[in-house]
């Protein structure tokens, strides 16, 4: 798996400035305002840091903006990257800040002087998340990733916060890891293999095969993979940091490690992106791993749906009647819509058998919200206005872009079907919203549940201000921050 770059912090010390030979990062405020390392580099330069803070190019200084300097003439440094940033800035600007750094970086060493900066830990985490590259498949020597040393007066201190911060970093690029790999890799038994491999960390992790999938009546997940020659899973993990009988938050995730659409076939073009079609369960996955890391005092259980959709002979047809696990029977229309049919059952089972305090469910679950929310926003939907403030809350302060979606009793009605108690499409009008409305009906009236849509936002083909191009990882950090919100509160 690929880890985050090391990142260390080490007290100030701006006589480096003069002997280092990789990249150094100063800081220096929009309006023009240097720190002491800015002065000395200024100084070692004679005036270029000036020079070039008088300079039009810098006018209006944008905040988060690296203008790197080659080669700068009175040092041994191989460029002297001047990051525009206000002291006191937003945790989210730092990380901002912190990526545009990682951005110019590449793949070399890089020094950074932030002797007073605050938010240095929110820099650092920026830094992590943009650093990350997947080039497990790339057959070219790859460079390692050169170390990045934070200067910083108040180090130990520093060292100390960042810990929690590099847990939520290194989930993020698990997950990322899982989105990116290709489903020849990525098998249900690999995924499976992965996510057993964390037992290391301290979580309980079970593997449910098909025999005892097919024993708890899970027919609408088995008849999603009964096309595939990898067989249907279910895994469950479990991280218990919090009080011993507190009812756990279970995250549940749709894993197919590639939908091609089954009988009811998707197009040729673009097929090659259904690999991301596990990233809920990836998100799932590294969120659980980010909670271990950091030993989380809360109780969190997680839940992944594995299965491969492809056509066979021996695959579910449209038109075929399957019955879930909750007892409900249901007409497949379109064996394309097969994420649900997985949630269900697993959503179903989380409930049996945790009695989880909330339910929140991760898929790439329609082409239909990137229509409406584009690359920008995943659809949020609940039944629990209280819980989902909290979510959209913890997502806006970890800059993931979250919107909430309606339900509503009409949308449920486009599901009736003539032979059983429901059909897995409601037609082409909001088929986000029906999706989402099909997966409230596996939802126990006592439970507190949100549905995330994140077929939009899983993976990306530009990138973002913190995720090279490729699979994201996002809420990640969402999920991560509303757990400590709302159970590690002091
Ligand atoms: N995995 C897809 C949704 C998807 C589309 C994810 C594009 C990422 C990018 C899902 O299983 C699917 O095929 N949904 C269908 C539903 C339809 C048949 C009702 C869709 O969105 O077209
Ligand atoms: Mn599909
Ligand atoms: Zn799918």
């Amino acid at each position: 798996m690929s880890q985050p770059t090391a990142i260390t912090f080490a007290p100030t010390d701006i006589d480096v400035l003069a002997t280092t030979t990789g990249r150094i990062a100063i800081i220096v405020t929009p309006d023009g305002k240097l720190d002491k390392a800015a002065r000395r580099a200024n100084r070692l330069t004679r005036g270029a840091v000036e020079r070039l803070i008088e300079s039009d190019g810098f006018a209006g200084g944008k905040p988060g903006r690296v203008i790197p300097l080659a080669w700068p003439t009175g040092m041994v440094a191989e460029a002297l990257d001047v990051l525009v940033l206000e002291r006191r800035c937003s945790p989210i600007a730092a990380r901002k800040a912190g990526a545009a750094l990682a951005r110019a970086k590449g793949d070399k060493a890089l020094l950074v002087m932030a002797s007073n900066m605050p938010r240095a830990g929110d820099l650092a985490l920026g830094l992590a998340l943009r650093d990350y590259r997947f080039e497990v498949h790339k057959s070219e020597a790859k460079s390692a990733s050169g170390a990045i040393t934070i200067h910083h007066s108040r180090d130990a201190e520093m060292t100390q916060a960042l810990a929690p911060l590099m847990a939520v970093a290194e989930g993020v690029s698990m997950t990322r890891d899982l989105v990116n790999e290709p489903a020849n890799v990525l098998t249900t038994t690999e995924f499976a293999d992965r996510l057993a491999a964390m037992t290391d960390l301290g979580l309980e992790v079970e593997v449910l095969d098909e025999d005892e999938l097919e024993t708890l009546g899970m027919r609408t997940l088995l008849c999603v993979g009964q096309g595939s020659d990898s067989p249907s899973k279910v895994v469950v993990m479990r991280w218990n940091g919090g009080e011993k009988d507190a009812a756990p938050l279970a995250l549940v995730g749709k894993g197919v490690v590639f939908d091609t659409g089954g009988i009811s076939i998707k197009p040729a073009g673009g097929m090659e992106e259904m690999t991301m079609d596990m990233g809920g369960a990836g998100v799932v996955a590294g969120t659980m791993r980010a909670l271990a890391l950091r030993k989380a005092r809360a109780n969190v259980v997680g839940l992944v749906g594995l299965v491969e959709n492809m056509p066979s002979g021996n695959a579910v047809r449209p038109g075929d009647v399957v019955r879930s696990m909750k007892g409900d029977t249901v007409e497949v229309i379109n064996t394309d819509a097969e994420g649900r049919l997985v949630l269900c059952d697993v959503m179903w089972y989380a409930q049996e058998r945790f009695k989880p305090a909330a339910m929140i469910d991760l898929a790439t679950l329609t082409g239909a919200i990137i229509v409406g929310l584009g690359h920008e926003n995943a659809g949020v939907f609940s039944n629990d206005d209280d819980l989902c403030k909290a979510f959209l809350k913890a997502a806006q302060a970890s800059g993931e872009g979250a919107w909430r979606m309606p339900l509503g009793s009409a949308y449920d009605d486009l599901l009736k079907s003539r032979i059983a108690d429901m059909k897995n499409i409601g037609g082409r009008p909001a088929g986000s919203i029906t999706a989402a409305q099909f997966l409230q009906r596996f939802v126990k009236d006592e439970t507190p549940w949100i549905h995330l849509d994140i077929a939009g936002v899983a993976l990306i083909s530009k990138e973002s201000d913190y995720a090279p191009k490729g699979a994201t990882g996002w809420g990640v950090m969402a999920l991560n921050r509303l757990i400590s919100d709302l159970y590690e509160g002091e």
